[in-house]
């Protein structure tokens, strides 16, 4: 491409880019430092929080597709913050292949995007990286693993298995793990909406969500819009849903903050803070 025409390109996306330009900064540092995550460290801190808020001071977090480690790394890195500022214990477990994208023909697995192999785990240099433990083999295989080490409640999930087929996958067993599960477990998508790679609600991980959700009662993820209010999750937006396990005991505990008080008419206390809330 002659440099005139890029100059152009680049003009059109720079001026025709919707998000506030430090939000695309942020971006770069974490697409630039690859264990630089804030959307990981968010949602593990506010999932802590949910947990403490039921009681709950032992969790487990999992990062579904772990590749070269960088996830993981980054959440090890988060966890020892945060369980020295909220008193909890958290366990982290990944689990990948080990062997790259498993083969697939599925056209809702987007093969003419993910070839089988990209992304093969170097076990014994992450070993030497990491202390979490690291379930290896195709997920439809090792999630019975992991409930056998008797697990403490899963507060969040990373979802980065990128194919259709694998995420349905782990949504397949999902009824297995209820004993396991918060009532309410935040999870993260990293590959939902991806236009230069033709993600969309049709393919990948939107269509196993959607499928998920017409075929299941007891469980529902519920999308997290976007709303002026929050200044909780920066990088995950619109990316964040939540696990609902609507049979679970603690469903219905009480743990929001709407007390009335703030609304009484002589009341000048202020409810929300976007530092402590
Ligand atoms: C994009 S990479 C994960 C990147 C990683 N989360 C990070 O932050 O760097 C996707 C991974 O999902 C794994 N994967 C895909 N399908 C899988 C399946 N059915 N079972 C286990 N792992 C799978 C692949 O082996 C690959 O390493």
């Amino acid at each position: 491409m002659k440099i005139i025409y890029k100059l152009k390109i680049l003009f059109l996306r720079i001026v025709g880019y919707e998000k506030p330009l430090r939000v695309a900064f942020l971006k770069y540092l974490q697409v630039k430092y690859k264990t630089f995550k804030p959307h990981y460290e968010t949602v593990l801190l506010e999932s802590c929080k949910e947990a403490k808020k039921l009681g709950i001071n032992k969790i487990s977090v999992l990062e579904l597709g772990v590749a070269g480690g960088n996830g993981i790394i980054a959440l090890e890195k988060y966890k020892k913050s945060i369980e020295k500022h909220l008193d909890v214990k958290i366990d982290i477990y990944g689990f990948d292949t080990g062997e790259g994208m498993p083969p697939t023909n599925l056209k809702e697995d987007l093969p003419f995007v993910w070839k089988q192999g990209i992304y093969k785990v170097d076990k014994e240099a992450l070993s030497k990286k990491i202390k979490s433990k690291i379930f290896y083999g195709d997920i439809k295989n090792t999630v019975g693993d992991f409930i056998n080490t008797s697990p403490n409640k899963v507060a969040c999930i990373f979802f980065d298995l990128d194919y259709y087929s694998s995420t349905k996958s782990f949504m397949d067993q999902i009824d297995s793990l209820r004993e396991h599960l918060l009532p309410r477990v935040f999870c993260y998508f990293d590959d939902l909406h991806l236009p230069e790679k033709y993600i969309s609600d049709i393919n990948g991980v939107a269509l196993a969500i959607k499928e998920f959700n017409s075929s299941n009662v007891k469980f529902k993820f519920g999308k997290n819009v976007d709303h002026i209010m929050d200044f909780k999750f920066p990088l995950a937006k619109s990316l964040i849903y939540m696990l609902h396990h609507f049979d679970h005991h603690d469903y219905n505990k009480f743990i929001g903050e709407a007390y009335g008080d703030d609304l009484d008419i002589k009341s000048t206390k202020i409810k929300y803070s976007i530092l402590d809330d």
